[in-house]
């Protein structure tokens, strides 16, 4: 796996150099000194407006608390971030059945709260980490765009789900030729910064949009425009430029720097994959997988699919 070199437009990169730049950038996005878990914690209406709460993830997590109350239930989340689903799944009463295992890169997975049911471990999810067809739900919430081959970590992840198990997972939807354009352009000069130069950057996105933002008018549009990407409507300055031409986030109910980690999260990561739908449909179908659910919004897609038994 070391050996390889993935080729993108602007760099290649081996794996083990992926590896340390992807748990570098997350170890500051997750780390004790944002803190974006109590901050999400603490702010429901910012968590609202991420795409684990917009997409059917909450339905997911509903029907796996149902199984677990009277069944065991496993489940393996790859890439867990900084410990939303198991909090989630975990909401008072906790099913006792539940069996929760998250994976993830990053230095911070100590710093979750223990729980009897859950273990967090460090580990690369592109490696087969379990050798079994064991796991009852694998879940992986918007970070399969993360790895270098999406594609084949995808194919590793259903080797380790059981049969008649259930494999869900979001990823960043493809968009305007224009917002692809620049998004890949600026990635290319910030994913080679160390993460605390690039933190510092993503400000200068945020203050863009919060400006673009406080910019009176309305940009109207009066017919689709396929070939650009661009739909009929009326739009807000910063709406429209964010949504095709480039990405400068801003929210009010985010903190200067929580606004900042959106932008960090977009632009520094080592690899960031888009996809239309029909791209990752393919991966389910290709694998032999039933697919059961499919939602997409403008930021990402979310697919769930069943292995049969
Ligand atoms: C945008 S975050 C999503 C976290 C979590 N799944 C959630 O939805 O809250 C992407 C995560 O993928 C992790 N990641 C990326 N590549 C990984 C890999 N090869 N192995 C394990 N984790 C990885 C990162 O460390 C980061 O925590």
């Amino acid at each position: 796996m070391d050996e390889y070199l993935i080729n993108l437009r602007h760099f290649a990169m081996k794996h083990t150099e992926y590896v340390h730049k992807t748990s570098a950038h997350y170890s500051k996005q997750w780390g004790q000194d944002l803190d974006f878990k109590t901050f999400i914690k603490k702010n429901p209406e910012a968590a609202a407006v991420m795409p684990g709460r917009l997409l059917p993830w909450p339905s997911l997590i509903d029907n796996i608390r149902r199984k677990a109350a009277i069944t065991k239930t496993s489940v393996y989340d790859a890439a867990c971030g900084f410990g939303d689903v198991f909090v989630q799944l975990s909401i008072d009463p906790c099913p006792p059945y539940l069996e929760y295992i998250g994976v993830d890169l990053h230095d911070g997975l100590t710093t979750l709260e223990n729980h009897v049911q859950a273990t967090f471990q460090q580990g690369d999810i592109t490696e087969k980490i379990f050798s079994e067809e064991r796991f009852d739900y694998v879940i992986c919430r918007a970070a399969l765009h993360h790895t270098p081959q999406p594609r084949e970590t995808f194919r590793t992840l259903v080797t380790q789900l059981a049969p008649g198990g259930t494999i869900a997972f979001s990823c960043y939807n493809k968009k305007s030729p224009m917002r692809e354009a620049s998004d890949d352009a600026l990635r290319s000069k910030i994913v080679p910064m160390e993460a605390d130069q690039a933190f510092g950057i993503a400000r200068q996105f945020s203050i863009l949009g919060k400006d673009l933002q406080n910019t009176d008018g309305k940009i109207q549009i009066s017919d689709d425009l396929p070939f650009l990407g661009i739909e009929a409507g009326t739009y807000g300055v910063q709406e429209f430029i964010y949504r095709y031409f480039l990405k400068c986030w801003y929210n009010p109910n985010y903190s200067e720097d929580h606004s900042d980690i959106v932008n960090f999260d977009w632009y520094h990561p080592p690899f960031a994959y888009r996809y239309d739908l029909d791209e990752v449909v393919d991966w389910i179908d290709d694998c032999g997988l039933k697919l059961v659910r499919t939602a997409t919004i403008e930021a990402q897609h979310y697919l769930e699919a069943e292995k049969g038994k």
